[in-house]
């Protein structure tokens, strides 16, 4: 049922970090569908509604399209070649995408496709905020280009809140206060997901330590085993 205090404004911190933290995690953003190409609808998580953003480089317009990008192009720069883009799979999405070619996979989900679940905190490989899943592998995005990645599966905390399946592991998450300012949570979160998918029902030292390169600042992690165990818990022994 649907939470009226989010309605009326009326929402805890709790619930801020349940709903809105998480969302602002997974970084809502809606999109025109013209932009997902060659893609199954059934392999498109049914929530996940991604902005794909296109913009000059010549006046810093942006566009919601390519082709209002084109369109642009030919009316007020008739002589200089339009960019190109470059399929990315997302979230089970083919989306075409505007990558600068110095980009990282981070930068590129951001600025390109508004998605600000992947979040830079070091920006060096040091932290894990920037974690996702490529080809079903944590990979820290902060140190990956994003023209390496075509042909590659990305799947970032936006899916994962996108599947039902996981709102147990939110859910815990939030029940356990494994997360304080939020910074690393999504990090986090994909990295627990990541944790349930290999090992089903982990112990509370394989979750430690697959989860020891996510540093966060709060000091949350003594919450994230308990969090993990009763996400496993309610899904009814994880994902094996
Ligand atoms: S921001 Fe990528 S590892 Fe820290
Ligand atoms: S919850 Fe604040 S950095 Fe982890």
């Amino acid at each position: 049922m649907k939470d009226k205090r989010l309605d009326t404004g009326q929402v805890s911190r709790r619930d801020f970090l349940k709903y809105g933290g998480l969302a602002a995690a997974g970084g809502a953003v809606t999109l025109g569908a013209g932009t997902l190409v060659g893609c199954a609808e059934e392999a498109v998580a049914a929530s996940v509604e991604v902005e794909t953003l296109y913009t000059c480089p010549i006046d810093g317009k942006r566009f919601a399209s390519y082709d209002a990008m084109r369109e642009h192009f030919e009316q007020n720069h008739p002589q200089d070649a339009i960019p190109e883009v470059m399929p990315l799979t997302v979230n089970g999405a083919v989306l075409q995408v505007q990558v600068e070619p110095q980009w990282t996979l981070q930068e590129a989900l951001q600025h390109a496709l508004g998605l600000t679940g992947a979040k830079t905190m070091c920006d060096r490989g040091g932290c894990g905020s920037c974690t996702v899943l490529i080809d079903g592998v944590p990979a820290l995005s902060c140190t990956m280009l994003a023209i390496e990645c075509e042909g590659r599966a990305i799947e970032t905390i936006e899916g994962i809140a996108a599947e039902e399946k996981w709102q147990p592991l939110f859910d815990a998450f939030a029940n356990h206060d494994g997360m304080q300012c939020g910074y690393c949570s999504p990090g986090q979160i994909v990295m627990a997901k990541y944790v349930i998918d290999k090992y089903g029902s982990p112990t509370d030292e394989q979750i430690v330590n697959e989860m020891a390169g996510n540093i966060c600042r709060c000091g949350t992690y003594q919450r994230h085993p308990l969090a993990i165990q009763e996400a496993v818990r309610v899904m009814g022994g994880g994902s094996q």
